[in-house]
């Protein structure tokens, strides 16, 4: 891991300032937003994962811009989120739309999408600018999945992980074929990329929906247990749910549904969770398709970013936020 490591702390410090010195360009408006979630302290897999695909595939040119594009593409994503979500806290800091309003906090999440488009255009690759354009569709409708299913009386495993791949796995992805698709035309490898990183994206997400009910606010940086409160069924639920039976299971989602759970329910369904290890199996499947992600890399050459794919890999698995 300690390679890990040392490549985020060689990397960050230039994505870092990329960050600072375009969003100080933008309107006063949307600047003080934009600067508040972007310059907050986030994990940076998404551009770290663009610049190690790019120099995988042999790219010597300044990745620094379409690695910022896409930590700008999923900020957006996380200030609209927490309008979505009514979530009051990221990156341990208040919510955007909680400290500068929603006005604000809408129209600076589309001037970071606008702003991240047009990076990835200046590389004048094509399949670049669809790339982001794909993954940016795939993304607003697996919200817009996730918000119908919430009235969707009965939740299985097949729609959670529609939604699952399209509002986090498909922007990982997208990370990763855009690092591929600058340093190389051949649509194979870009495959290859493309493979590791819906796998991760998948296995990311499985983990965050783990880390929900057993990481505590202080250490996610969110607040913990929002996927319960939000209405959200996710896997440690679905478990809960599948072990307790339909009797049990139907009437417990309606109240869940119906935002009727107070909150000595929400305790007793965290507690079940808690105590029943729901958390520990969605981890358990999540390292199935961690496993997929690193086998994916064989089609990578053998170099120091392949290996850092693959700690990447297994950091997501074990991450504690
Ligand atoms: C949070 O993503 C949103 C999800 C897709 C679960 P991250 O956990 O990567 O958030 P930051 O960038 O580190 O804040
Ligand atoms: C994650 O949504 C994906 C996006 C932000 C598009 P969630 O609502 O599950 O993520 P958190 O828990 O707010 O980070
Ligand atoms: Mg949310
Ligand atoms: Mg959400």
């Amino acid at each position: 891991m300690n390679r890990l490591l040392a490549y985020f702390d060689a990397e960050l410090p230039g994505v870092n300032e990329f960050l600072d010195t375009e969003t100080a360009k933008l309107n006063g408006l949307v600047r003080d937003v934009s600067r508040h979630v972007l310059l907050g302290p986030g994990k940076r897999i998404r551009p770290v994962l663009t610049i190690c695909t790019a120099r995988a595939l042999g790219y010597g040119g300044n990745i620094l811009p379409l690695a910022c594009a896409l930590e700008m593409l999923h900020s957006a994503t996380l200030i609209h989120d927490d309008i979505l979500d009514d979530a009051d806290l990221r990156r341990g800091k208040t919510a955007a739309h909680v400290a500068f309003g929603t006005t604000q906090s809408v129209l600076a999440g589309d001037l970071l999408l606008a702003l991240a488009n047009r990076l990835g255009a200046q590389y004048e690759v094509p399949r670049v600018s669809w790339l982001l354009a794909e993954g940016i569709m795939a993304t607003a409708e697996g919200e817009v999945l996730e918000i119908a299913s919430l009235s969707e009386p009965i939740v299985d495993r097949d729609l959670y992980m529609r939604i699952i791949i399209g509002k986090t796995a498909r922007l990982i992805e997208t990370a990763c074929r855009c690092g591929a698709a600058v340093a190389s035309p051949d649509r194979s490898v870009e495959d290859v990329a493309g493979a590791y990183g819906l796998n991760l994206g998948i296995a990311f997400q499985l983990v965050d929906d783990a880390l929900d009910y057993v990481s505590p606010t202080s250490t996610m940086g969110k607040p913990e247990g929002g996927d319960l409160r939000e209405g959200k069924i996710t896997l440690p639920l679905i478990h809960l749910f599948e072990d307790m039976g339909p009797q049990d299971a139907e009437p417990l989602l309606a109240s869940i549904r119906s935002g009727g759970l107070d909150e000595a329910g929400q305790k007793r369904i965290l507690g079940m969770i808690r105590e029943g290890g729901y958390a520990g199996r969605t981890r358990d499947a999540a390292a199935e398709y961690v496993a997929k992600a690193k086998e994916s890399l064989a089609g990578l050459p053998d170099c120091e970013e392949r290996l850092v794919l693959s700690l990447a890999a297994d950091f997501v698995l074990s991450r504690k936020k």
